[in-house]
C-alpha cells in the first residue's frame, strides 16, 4: 500500500449504508439501538458489563464484582469473586444445549481431501484426553504449556485442554524460527511443549520438532515435549524420556475419558501470548480467563452478528491474538461452527479460500487486508466459478485496507451487498474495539468506523503517521482507551515496568497507534508510533530484527525501519553499516537475509538491505530513524530540518544508495516467500 493510496482514502467520502435486509433478526438492529447500547455501557459500565457476562458465559459462581479498579496502578480486575472455566464453555455447555451433534471444527488440511469435522461431543472426548495427557505429565493449575504448531485441529485442542487443567497456553506461530521460538518457550518457562513433526505450507515440509531440538537445549524447563504426527515424516528423532508421540500418549486415555475443568478464577491466566515490543524482547501479554473470555465471545456476537445456524471462518492462524480470539475462543464460547485450515490462500491455485466457502457454506468471512491484496491480483475467473451466496458478513483485522482492496473484497466476495467488518484491535486489548456492527453502522472504506459500547476511544495529543508529529491542523493523536473494559490484558509476564509503560504517558492505555477522528465519529488508523513494523497485518519489533542483524559479526551497526509496500501493507528495510574492512557485497546481503529468516522467521525477512557508511544521528549519538524511514518510502522530500544532524553529510550518500539498491534490485535476492506473504 503506497503512502498516496491512504491519502486518497482519506479524503474519500463514499460511504455505505448497512444492509436492510437481515436487519431486524440482527443482534443490534440499526443506528438507534447502537446509539442506546453505546449510551448505558459508559453510564453504567458494571450494569453493561455484568449483563453481557450473565448472557454469553456460565459460570461456575458468580463475581461479587464486576470491575475491581485501582486506577493509581492501572490494575483491574474484572468479575471479582466469580469461578468458571474457559473449556466448560467452549465444550461443555454446548453438550446439554443441544449442540452435541453439531460440527464444532471442520478442519481443511493442505490437501483438498484432507477434512475432518469434531462435533462438540468429539472435541470434548479429544479434548479431555489431552487433559489426562498432560495431567499424566505433572501439569497442573498455573503451569506453563507452549504450542508450537500448525494450523491442525490438535492445537485447538490442546489449547482447551491446557485451559480444562488450568494451565496457561503459549502458543508460538510455527513460522518462527530458532530465535523467535526460543525466546518465546524462555519467556514463558514452559514445562512443556507440543510440536508437530513438520508442518506443511505450499507442498513444502518445514520440520518443526527438528527446529525444536537445538532450541530446547537452551530451554531448562521443558520437561517434555509431545509431538503430533502430521506430515508423517520418517526419522524423527525422539529423545528418550523427553519426547513422546501424541498418539501413543493418548493411547492411554481412550476409555472413559471425562476430566472435570478446574474451577478457575475469574482472574486466573487463560493465556499468555508474545507480540513485539520496543526492545528485542517480545512482550509476554497475559489474559484473564473470566474478562477475555467475556470479551471474546460478546465482540464475536456483535461484531459478526453471530447466529446458531452459522459456518465461521476466521483464517488467521491460531499463533496470533486474531486466531485464539476468533478462531477459536470466541466462536466456541457462542456454540459456532469454526473453519480451520492448514493451507495457504494461493497454493495450489489461488482458489483455496473460494473452495472453502463453497464446500462448506461459510456465511461469515474473516481475513486480513494482505490476503485480500494477494488474491485480487489474480485473475477474476478464479472468484466468479463458485458460488460465494452463503456470504453473509465480510470482515478484515490487522492494517488498514486500502480503498482497492476494500472495493475487490466487496463487489467480488460481497457481491456489492455485504457489510463488511473492518475491526481495529490488539494482542494487548483481547477482541475488536473500534469496529462496525453489521447492521447498524454506515461503512466508509479503510475506516475501522466507530468504538464499540462500552469502549471509551480517544485521541490525545499530537501524532501522525509513522509516528511523525501530526500535519498542521489535522486532529491526529495517539489512540488511547480511558476505560477498562473486559478484554483488556491482565499484564505483561515478569515484566511490570513494561505492563506500566502501556499507560504512563497519557494515564490510561496507550495503543501506540496514531488515528484521526472524523466529524462524523469515525476512527482512521494512521499507523504505529513507535518501531513496530506491521508486515501482512503482523506486528514485529524493529528491534528484535536490528539485534539478530547486528549479532552477525560483519555488522557494525543496524537500523530497521517499515517501508511501503504492495502486498504486505508495511515491508522491512534495515540499514547496515559493516565493521572496519569487512566489504559491501550481495553475497553479505544474503547472509544477513538469511540468518534473520533462520532467526525469527521467514515474515521477518527485509526486502532491502541497505549498507551505510554511517547513520544519520543526533549529536548525542541516536539514530534518526525517523530519517531513514522517509528514504525507505521514498519520501526524500519530506526529511525535514537537518539541522539536528551530527553528519548531515552522511544524508546525501545513503539517499543515493537507496536509489541504486531499489533500482537494481535483484529479483533473485528478494524473490517473495509463500510463507512471508501468506501467514495469515
Ligand atoms: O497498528 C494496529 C494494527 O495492528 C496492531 C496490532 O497488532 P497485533 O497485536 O499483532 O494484533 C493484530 C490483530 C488484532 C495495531 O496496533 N491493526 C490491527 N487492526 C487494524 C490495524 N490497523 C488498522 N486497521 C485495523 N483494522
Amino acid at each position: 500500500m503506497s503512502q498516496e493510496r491512504i491519502t486518497t482514502l482519506l479524503t474519500d467520502s463514499r460511504s455505505y449504508l448497512p444492509p436492510e435486509h437481515g436487519r431486524t433478526s440482527a443482534w443490534i438492529c440499526g443506528p438507534e439501538e447502537y446509539d442506546e447500547l453505546c449510551r448505558r455501557a459508559l453510564e453504567d459500565p458494571s450494569d453493561f458489563w455484568g449483563a453481557r457476562a450473565s448472557q454469553l458465559i456460565h459460570w461456575f459462581k458468580r463475581w461479587d464484582k464486576v470491575l475491581e479498579a485501582d486506577d493509581a496502578h492501572h490494575k483491574y480486575k474484572w468479575f471479582t469473586g466469580a469461578k468458571l472455566n474457559a473449556s466448560f464453555n467452549c465444550i461443555d455447555r454446548h453438550l446439554i444445549s443441544g449442540r452435541r451433534n453439531k460440527a464444532a471444527l471442520i478442519w481443511q488440511g493442505e490437501k483438498e481431501t484432507d477434512v475432518r469435522c469434531y462435533t462438540y461431543q468429539m472435541l470434548y472426548t479429544e479434548v479431555c484426553r489431552v487433559a489426562h495427557a498432560l495431567s499424566s505429565l505433572h501439569i497442573r493449575k498455573g503451569d506453563h504449556v507452549a504450542l508450537y504448531m500448525p494450523m491442525i485441529p490438535e492445537l485447538f485442542i490442546a489449547m482447551l485442554a491446557c485451559a480444562r487443567i488450568g494451565a496457561i497456553h503459549t502458543a508460538i506461530f510455527s513460522g518462527y524460527a530458532e530465535g523467535g521460538v526460543r525466546s518465546r518457550i524462555q519467556g514463558c518457562r514452559a514445562r512443556v511443549v507440543i510440536t508437530a513433526d513438520a508442518a506443511v505450507r505450499s507442498g513444502k515440509i518445514k520440520p518443526l520438532k527438528a527446529n525444536l531440538d537445538p532450541i530446547l537445549e537452551k530451554c531448562p524447563s521443558v520437561g517434555h515435549v509431545v509431538v503430533v504426527r502430521n506430515a508423517g515424516l520418517e526419522n524423527v528423532n525422539m529423545q528418550r524420556k523427553r519426547d513422546t508421540w501424541w498418539h501413543d500418549l493418548m493411547d492411554d486415555f481412550t476409555l472413559n475419558p471425562d476430566f472435570p475443568c478446574e474451577p478457575m478464577d475469574a482472574n486466573d491466566t487463560l493465556f499468555l501470548l508474545h507480540t513485539s515490543g520496543s526492545t528485542g524482547k517480545p512482550t509476554g501479554v497475559m489474559h484473564a480467563t473470566g474478562g477475555y473470555l467475556t470479551y471474546a465471545a460478546h465482540t464475536t456476537q456483535w461484531c459478526f452478528d453471530m447466529r446458531d445456524d452459522d459456518v465461521y471462518w476466521c483464517t488467521a492462524d491460531a499463533g496470533w491474538i486474531t486466531g485464539h480470539t476468533y478462531g477459536l475462543y470466541g466462536p466456541l464460547a457462542l456454540g459456532a461452527t469454526t473453519i480451520m485450515f492448514e493451507g495457504v490462500p494461493t497454493w495450489p491455485y489461488p482458489d483455496r479460500y473460494w473452495r472453502i466457502v463453497e464446500n462448506f457454506r461459510v456465511n461469515i468471512l474473516y481475513t486480513a487486508p494482505t490476503v485480500i491484496r494477494s488474491l485480487m491480483r489474480m485473475n477474476e475467473a478464479w472468484t466468479e466459478r463458485y458460488d460465494l451466496r452463503s456470504l453473509r458478513i465480510l470482515g478484515t483485522v490487522g492494517e488498514p485496507i486500502n480503498p482497492e482492496a476494500w472495493r475487490w473484497f466487496y463487489e467480488h466476495i460481497g457481491n456489492e451487498e455485504l457489510p463488511i467488518v473492518d475491526t481495529w484491535w490488539q494482542t494487548e486489548t483481547g477482541g475488536a474495539m473500534i469496529a462496525p456492527i453489521p447492521y447498524a453502522t454506515k461503512l466508509k472504506p479503510g475506516s475501522a468506523t466507530k468504538p464499540l459500547p462500552g469502549i471509551d476511544a480517544a485521541i490525545i495529543g499530537s501524532a501522525g503517521r509513522d509516528g511523525d508529529e501530526a500535519e498542521e491542523g489535522a486532529k491526529a493523536g495517539h489512540l488511547v482507551i480511558r476505560r477498562p473494559w473486559p478484554g483488556m490484558m491482565q499484564g505483561v509476564y515478569c515484566d511490570e515496568e513494561k505492563y506500566q509503560s502501556y499507560f504512563s504517558r497519557f494515564g490510561c492505555y496507550s495503543s501506540g497507534d496514531a488515528a484521526e477522528v472524523d466529524s462524523d465519529g469515525y476512527f482512521w488508523i494512521l499507523g504505529r508510533v513507535d518501531d513496530s513494523i506491521n508486515v501482512s497485518g503482523h506486528r514485529l519489533s524493529t528491534a528484535e530484527i536490528e539485534a539478530v542483524l547486528a549479532a552477525c559479526p560483519e555488522v557494525g551497526e543496524a537500523a530497521v525501519v517499515p517501508m511501503p509496500h504492495a502486498l504486505k501493507g508495511e515491508g522491512i528495510y534495515a540499514y547496515v553499516v559493516t565493521r572496519d574492512e569487512v566489504p559491501w557485497s550481495s553475497s553479505l546481503r544474503v547472509k544477513l537475509r538469511d540468518t534473520v529468516r533462520r532467526d525469527i522467521g521467514a515474515l521477518a525477512t527485509p526486502e532491502y538491505i541497505q549498507f551505510v557508511e554511517a547513520m544519520p544521528k543526533t549529536t548525542s549519538g541516536k539514530v534518526i530513524r525517523r530519517m531513514l524511514r522517509k528514504i525507505a518510502g521514498d519520501s526524500h522530500e519530506e526529511i525535514g530540518d537537518t539541522t539536528s544532524l551530527a553528519n548531515p553529510e552522511a544524508l546525501a550518500a545513503i539517499i543515493a544508495g537507496h536509489n541504486n539498491l531499489v533500482a537494481g534490485r535483484h529479483e533473485t535476492e528478494n524473490a517473495p516467500d509463500e510463507e512471508e506473504s501468506s501467514t495469515i
